[in-house]
């Protein structure tokens, strides 16, 4: 048994947890006018509003008793103090250190990395402006038109994410294209829309050792060889980020276009760092830049609110009541701006590879569940495909609902409809529709009798259904930046609760072993029989459609 689940705060909260089971939202509204104001917070231009969620003074108060317990200030120190806190990489986790905007250093192995996060902005910065001011050129003296983004995981869902989102502050003559599937048909269709003399690829990849990236990358250079005839175009066209500058030097690339980040950046908390090269060629320095601002913002209020008063913390601590109490599985993200359609990819590999652990920091079985799985799309989308499971499904789904008060593209009546349907989710999930007035709909549309009593189930919502809204004033690159650094943070409360590392991921090694194994026998062998029968027959169907 682990000390968590054994631990006074936890058998407090699952006391409590009956008490609160009983009670339905739309009583603690009507008892507490003032709950708005009790359960939202500012910070900046960002609302956080918490009211709508199952809890009360005292669910608060338990909460933050389980995060003291689990010595959250401190963690959050040493987190921001470059300890070795990814203990099964002996690793710092310093991707704050990345967006320290501030002239304090920031320290790993007793030396100050900001020397270093300086000089490569600096880098980033004369690059981007070669770049997009036309002085870099292709091989034959064209412009770059087209950045493609080779990578994968960490190296592709940020980037692509952010540079979705910032679209509307891109620079028009540039477009950003991400490859990161193995599968040929990604590469293949992305080449397809590109003139070779005015791309420009970026080979992502902290390791430098993914098959998915490096093989795309092969392909891309063999591609751009042929269109252009000319081997020596390699040095123009192609640029590198990776922590390992041997394997970017032994690729081929020219040490000019690459550039350096280090072991103690996470490749999901990277896009910070010089992963971020694709944002800053497509929307600029500057504005790449602002990004950071943003992240640094939420890490100040991350590092120096009180925790009842902590947007992160408080996010993290919700998560957990959830999946913790009341046995939810799955956390949904529902952005209401379509610039953010891959937050909640983006966020499926923060959240599910960081807080994805069975075992705790000190390598014993958790005895209770860790992080949920997570997903979403764009609203209003989702209202007319799943919503229905979240409305009146036997799930609880705990859902994030992101919005914009201002939209980039105004357009007659669209953002105020948008918010309607925004706000009105959320207060359909609050709320929900009682059987009494389901019946008094029916009536007033002319049903009764058996009719009426037939239809009526089918017409109750039960409610009680928790969300959390986060409004900003406009998706610029600050805003983004919070919001980002936001859900990391809250990735890290829930990984201190439980006792987990966040920063490993070991389990995408055994597929990515099994595979390597695999690749052989699929291209050399005439028949599969080391595997396990399933396994064999799916070698074996391939292999007998393969027999040139
Ligand atoms: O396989 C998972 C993973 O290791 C992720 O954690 C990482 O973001 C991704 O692969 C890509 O790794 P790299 O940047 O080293 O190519």
């Amino acid at each position: 048994m682990s000390k968590l689940t054994e631990s006074p705060a936890w058998h407090a909260l699952k006391f409590h947890q009956a008490t609160i089971e009983a009670i339905h939202m739309r009583q603690m509204f009507q008892n507490d006018p003032a709950r708005f104001d009790k359960f939202s917070l500012k910070l900046g231009d960002l609302l956080f509003d918490y009211s709508k969620n199952r809890i009360n003074d005292q669910t608060v108060d338990l909460l933050i008793e389980l995060a003291e317990q689990a010595r959250l200030p401190a963690w959050i120190e040493r987190m921001f103090g470059g300890e070795k806190i990814n203990s099964t990489e002996q690793r710092a986790a310093l991707h704050t250190a990345l967006r320290n905007r501030a002239e304090h250093p920031a320290m790993v192995d007793g030396k100050d990395v900001m020397p270093d996060v300086w000089r490569v902005l600096g880098l980033m910065r004369s690059f981007t402006d070669a770049v997009r001011g036309g002085k870099h050129l292709g091989h034959t003296g064209k412009q770059i038109t087209d950045i493609v983004n080779i990578g994968i995981g960490g190296s592709d869902l940020g980037p692509l994410m952010v540079c979705e989102a910032l679209k509307p502050y891109a620079r028009q003559s540039m477009r950003a294209h991400f490859v990161s599937n193995i599968d040929g048909t990604h590469l293949i269709e992305t080449l397809k829309k590109l003139d070779a003399a005015s791309t420009l690829f970026i080979v992502s990849s902290k390791t430098f050792t993914t098959q998915e990236t490096l093989t795309n990358a092969r392909s891309a250079r063999a591609w751009l060889i042929e269109k252009l005839g000319d081997e020596q175009a390699v040095a123009n066209h192609f640029a590198a980020v990776s922590t390992n500058l041997a394997a970017t030097a032994q690729f081929g690339i020219n040490p000019h276009n690459v550039f350096e980040f280090w072991d103690w950046v996470g490749g999901r908390y990277s896009l910070w760092s010089a992963i971020g090269l694709p944002i800053a060629l497509y929307v600029g320095m500057d504005k790449f830049e602002e990004l950071l601002d943003g992240g640094y913002a939420m890490d100040e209020h991350f590092r120096s609110a009180p925790l009842d008063k902590n947007i992160p913390v408080l996010m993290g601590l919700l998560g957990i009541w959830y999946g913790n109490f009341f046995g939810a599985a799955s956390n949904a993200v529902f952005p209401y701006d379509q610039y953010l359609h891959r937050f909640p990819a983006y966020l499926q590999q923060l959240e599910m590879e960081s807080n994805g652990k069975r075992v705790d920091r000190d390598g014993n079985p958790v005895n209770c569940d860790t992080g949920m799985v997570v997903w979403g799309e764009p609203g209003t989308n989702g209202q007319h495909a799943f919503y229905q499971l979240i409305h009146q499904g036997t799930r609880m789904i705990p859902a994030d609902f992101l919005a914009p008060m201002h939209s980039q593209n105004p357009i007659g009546e669209h953002h105020a409809i948008l918010l309607a349907n925004c706000y009105a989710q959320t207060e359909a999930l609050m709320l929900g529709k009682s059987k009494e007035e389901a019946r008094a709909e029916l009536v007033a549309q002319g049903l009764q009798g058996e009719a009426l009593e037939a239809l009526l189930p089918h017409k109750v919502f039960p409610g009680n259904k928790p969300t959390n809204s986060l409004l900003f004033e406009k998706l610029d690159p600050y805003t983004l930046g919070m919001l980002i650094a936001l859900y990391e943070h809250k990735v890290f409360v829930q990984s201190v609760v439980w006792n987990i590392n966040p920063f490993d991921q070991w389990g995408v090694e055994l597929g990515k072993q099994l595979a390597g194994k695999i690749w052989p026998e699929l291209r050399d062998s005439t028949s599969a029989t080391k595997h396990d029968a399933s396994t064999n027959g799916l070698i074996n169907h391939y292999l007998a459609r393969h027999d040139d």
